[in-house]
């Protein structure tokens, strides 16, 4: 089966994919975009977490079919779109963002609030808190304590993402308030129909909800 779709801009085609396979499967292994994390693949944890036409999904949880002709975001596609980061252009970033040198604000604000660590669990975060900010600029402690409460992280407690959230959401408003700050707060995709792998916001014990 091919899969025909466009990723972070730009129009990708995989060949011979198989119908089991999942969205996760081809964007790490057959699109070379590594950035989201299969660290369950049961729709648990969160580390996958992209865009499908412009809804939150699980990509673990999502079949490579249901992508044909859809508009993907990984975390890839989130880069390029802030100010220059010293000392990050070249190897190691991601590609899918239009500059290397350039992260998001959020990806920004994670990096400067200390919440990235291991990894595994940061691009999932990373989309997630993009989606929450897009919904709610200015949004409460219990707020993202909900819309992260699908994302978890293995290493430690949540009170540093928890400050990266509150650091990215007042530098977005504030670049959304400044015409001349190049920040792009707003949505990479557009708004689309629900997919499947769509992720719930469900309570679930173990989660940024009740750690500390
Ligand atoms: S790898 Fe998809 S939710 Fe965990
Ligand atoms: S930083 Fe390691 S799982 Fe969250």
């Amino acid at each position: 089966m091919r899969v025909d779709c466009t990723v972070n801009g730009e129009p990708r085609v995989a060949d011979d994919v198989w119908e089991g396979e999942s969205l996760l499967y081809v964007l790490r292994e057959r699109l070379g975009l590594p950035g989201s994390k299969n660290a369950c693949e049961q729709g648990e944890c969160g580390s996958c977490s992209v865009y499908l036409d412009g809804t939150l999904v699980c990509a673990c949880l999502v079949a490579a079919g249901q992508a044909r002709g859809a508009e993907v975001v990984t975390v890839e596609g989130l880069a390029g779109r802030g100010p220059a980061v010293e000392g990050l252009a070249g190897e190691g970033l991601p590609r899918g963002g239009p500059g290397t040198d350039r992260l998001h604000p959020v990806q920004a604000a994670f990096l400067e609030a200390g919440a990235v660590q291991c990894g595994f669990c940061t691009p999932g975060l990373l989309i997630a808190t993009h989606d929450l900010l897009r919904r709610d600029p200015n949004p409460s402690d219990a707020r993202i304590r909900e819309a992260l409460a699908g994302n978890l992280c293995r290493c430690t407690g949540y009170q540093k993402i928890l400050d990266a959230v509150h650091l990215a959401a007042t530098r977005l408003q504030a670049s959304a308030s400044d015409p001349s700050d190049p920040s792009d707060p707003s949505d990479p995709s557009p708004s689309g129909p629900a997919a499947s792998g769509g992720r719930p916001a469900p309570s679930r014990p173990g989660t940024v909800e009740d750690r500390p």
